[in-house]
Order: C-alpha cells, then sequence, then structure tokens
C-alpha cells in the first residue's frame, strides 16, 4: 500500500479528493485488512466531520456480519457521535440490497452523511446501485480515490465473482517436510490444538468444506466446525466429497443434518460449478493431496492457509502431488496475505501461514530492436536456453 497522500484517482477520474479525504481513504483500506476473506470482500470505512477529522473506523469481519459502512455507523452511535453533514470514506460501493443485513444505503442515508467518495464499484449484480441510490437521496456521491488500491486488495474477490464460482481458501495442515500425513495414513493430528481451533473457527464462517474421496476412506472425518470443548459451532458448513466413488453409507461425513453433498467428478471448475449453483460462495478445500494439487494446477485458489508443524516425518503423503510445473520459471508465485491477522501467526507450537496468489503483473514487451551483427563475425547458433557447461555441473554450480 502506498504511503500518505500516495492515493491516487482511478485513470479518468478529474473530481478532486482533499488531502484530509486521502488520507481517510487510505485509513479506510488499512482497516479493511482486518477482516477475513472469504465470500464477500474486505471493506473499510472512515468517516471524517467537515474539518477532516476522522471521526470513526469501521471495517467489515465477514460474511453475516456489518458492513463496513454500518459498523461505522454503529460505532458513532455507540458514543452519541452526530454523523450529519459528514463525509464517509469508503473502499467499495455501498450496498443497495437487503441480504443478510440491510442496505448500506438506508443507513448511510439515516445518519445524515451528506457526502460519500468510494474507491470502486460493487461488480456484485444484487449488491451495486447504491450510488444512483445515494444521490437520488441528495447525497454527493464521489469515487475513484483509492481505485487501483481497493482493486488489489480484493482482487481474487473479483475474480471469483466475474467467474461465478466461489472464492476458494486452501487449507493445508503440514509437517516441515510438506507431508500431510505419515506412511502408515495417520495424520491426526500433524497440527497443534490451538491450529484445529483456528482451523474449526474457519469451517464456522464458511459456505462449504471439501475434501476427496480418498481423504473420507482413510480418516473417515466429520468435518463439522467444532468449539474447543468439542460442542458444534451454531453455523456448520455444507460437507463435500470430490471424486467418482461411493461414499460409504457409515461415513461420518454423512451425519444426519443433511449438510453432506457427493459431487460426483474430478474436475475442479466442475465441482466449484455444483457448489455455486447451491448457493455456496466460500468453499474450504482441506485435502488430500491430489484434491489440494487439482485445485492449485487449474489456479482456483484464492487464498492459502498453511498450518506448519514443527515436525518431520521424512516420508509419507506429501502435501501436493504434483502441479505439472517441470521447471523453476513456471513456479507458482505466491505473496504474503497482510489481512486477518497478518502472513505469519504462532497458534501454539505451529506457524500460521497466510498467502494470496501473486498478482499478474503484464511485462512490457522485450524491445525488438534487432542487434547489429558484429563486423566480420559469423552468426552463432543460438542454445534454446542458457545451458551449464560440464565443468559449471561438476562444481554444482553453487
Ligand atoms: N493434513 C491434512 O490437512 C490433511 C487433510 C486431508 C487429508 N489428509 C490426508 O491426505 C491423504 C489423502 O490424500 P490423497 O491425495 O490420497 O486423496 P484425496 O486427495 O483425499 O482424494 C483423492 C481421490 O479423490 C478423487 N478425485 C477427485 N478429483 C480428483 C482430481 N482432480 N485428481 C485426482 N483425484 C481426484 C479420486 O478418487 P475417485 O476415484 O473417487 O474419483 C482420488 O483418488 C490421507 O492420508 C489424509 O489423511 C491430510
Amino acid at each position: 500500500m502506498t504511503g500518505t497522500m500516495g492515493l491516487q484517482p482511478a485513470a479518468g477520474v478529474v473530481t478532486a479528493f482533499s488531502p484530509d479525504e486521502t488520507r481517510a481513504m487510505e485509513a479506510a483500506l488499512k482497516a479493511a485488512l482486518n477482516g477475513p476473506r472469504g465470500a464477500n470482500p474486505l471493506v473499510g470505512a472512515v468517516v471524517i466531520d467537515p474539518d477532516g477529522r476522522q471521526l470513526v473506523t469501521g471495517y467489515h469481519r465477514g460474511a453475516g456480519t456489518a458492513h463496513a459502512e454500518a459498523d461505522a455507523i454503529a460505532q458513532a452511535a455507540a458514543v452519541g457521535l452526530d454523523l450529519s453533514g459528514c463525509t464517509m470514506m469508503v473502499t467499495l460501493e455501498p450496498c443497495d440490497h437487503v441480504g443478510r443485513t440491510g442496505p448500506c444505503t438506508e443507513a448511510i442515508i439515516a445518519a445524515g452523511i451528506t457526502d460519500v467518495v468510494y474507491a470502486v464499484d460493487d461488480p456484485h449484480d444484487p449488491a451495486a446501485g447504491g450510488a444512483a441510490t445515494l444521490r437520488a437521496a441528495g447525497v454527493r456521491v464521489r469515487s475513484g480515490l483509492g481505485a487501483d488500491e481497493a482493486l488489489d486488495l480484493n482482487r481474487q474477490w473479483f475474480e471469483a465473482v466475474e467467474a461465478r464460482r466461489p472464492f476458494v481458501t486452501l487449507h493445508i495442515a503440514q509437517t516441515l517436510d510438506a507431508r500431510i500425513a505419515a506412511e502408515d495414513g495417520t495424520s491426526q493430528w500433524i497440527s497443534s490444538p490451538e491450529s484445529l481451533a483456528d482451523n474449526h473457527a474457519i469451517r464456522s464462517r464458511i459456505d462449504a468444506i471439501l475434501v476427496g474421496t480418498q481423504t473420507v476412506l482413510v480418516d473417515n472425518p466429520r468435518l463439522t466446525a467444532r468449539t474447543p470443548s468439542g460442542q458444534p459451532a451454531t453455523s456448520q458448513p455444507v460437507r463435500a466429497v470430490m471424486g467418482l466413488r461411493e461414499v460409504p453409507a457409515d461415513a461420518a461425513i454423512l451425519g444426519d443434518d443433511g449438510l453432506a453433498v457427493h459431487l460426483p467428478t474430478r474436475d475442479p471448475h466442475e465441482a466449484l460449478s455444483m457448489l455455486y449453483a447451491s448457493g455456496i460462495r466460500h468453499v474450504m478445500v482441506e485435502g488430500g493431496s491430489r484434491i489440494l494439487s487439482s485445485f492449485l494446477s487449474a489456479g482456483l485458489v484464492d487464498e492459502l492457509i498453511v498450518y506448519l508443524a514443527p515436525t518431520l516425518l521424512g516420508s509419507g503423503t506429501p502435501a501436493l502431488n504434483g502441479l505439472g510445473i517441470t521447471s523453476l520459471p513456471d513456479a507458482q508465485q505466491w505473496e504474503w496475505d497482510a489481512s486477518d491477522g497478518g502472513p505469519v501467526r504462532t497458534l501454539g507450537r505451529d506457524l500460521r501461514l497466510h498467502l494470496r496468489p501473486q498478482r499478474r503483473v503484464a511485462l512490457d514487451p522485450i524491445p525488438s530492436d534487432p542487434q547489429p551483427e558484429p563486423y566480420g563475425t559469423d552468426p552463432q547458433p543460438t542454445d534454446p536456453q542458457p545451458s551449464r557447461t560440464a565443468a559449471d555441473q561438476a562444481q554444482g554450480g553453487y
């Protein structure tokens, strides 16, 4: 993220923004990072008074909770702050629909806020249209400040919305040497109790959890969301099993709550389409290694959470069983995710690593000007790629 005063309006935006508005938008972008990724985007909101002072900061804590705008307004109400005549800076266009929470446009109008500046439009059909509603109610609305940063903040969420597929979180609980089960198939538990509790907390806020048929046959997991004392959490995800084999009738995953579903496919795109068609917007893929690899190979992972245990097995099931990559330049690149508690946390004796796919940067084309041949030399045959000499190889290249 850029430093103070670093935000620029989106290309083509001619509206002027004050230094106070710019600072407040930066604060809103920073606040957004406190939320978890998933079915809903990360959003932050800051309300400033007519003198540019920042009064309240809100952010969205995930699907089913108050949106950032409503959060900021509720905080102001809780301490008796009057927001009439104030400006709200928000990183996404305020929503205009009654979903699991009321429309933000209504809350903004009711609070007497007279100006709204948002960074990017909401591409989500049911939520879009907030700017028009606000304008119709006499609120001055401007947009585009911090648009690049706001798009980058939620780039995976925008991609999932556009592709009409669920947002995908991939979970790996592994040893230091990247094993998810020992040679004899035992895998419970590689992770610390604290990591397991964190995993169950995520299960209780997602729409679905997905594993492969082999994991069901080997581990017979329940895949329910449970509290640290083992009680069922209030909210339970759909439990999906992916693969062509039948799920045994006595498999624990089936439970008796009707929340289990068999996806008879090996194609991760198809699995996601099936889940999306049944209303699922956030799925956590838990394993095993062939399922994890298929989602990663297909470029269908939006968020990666790795619980890394300080344990070595030396053999056993690897976390991944091949991504079709044979050369280092083709390696998948990931970046540390600053949201939701940051890129690295300690959970008991484990490390919890949090990543997202690296932004795909469009590289400038290599200049195609032909280099003049030096006088008196014949063109040399060119190797298809730089190769090490036999002497280099013998020295190991290090
Ligand atoms: N530590 C952890 O976090 C964790 C979590 C889960 C599992 N595990 C461990 O992982 C191990 C199982 O891993 P695994 O790789 O053997 O099995 P898996 O990934 O759980 O399931 C593989 C099976 O899923 C089906 N499948 C569906 N889509 C597929 C695709 N695109 N590519 C390949 N197969 C697909 C195939 O069965 P069909 O013939 O039915 O199509 C395949 O045999 C177990 O030992 C378990 O303990 C560890």
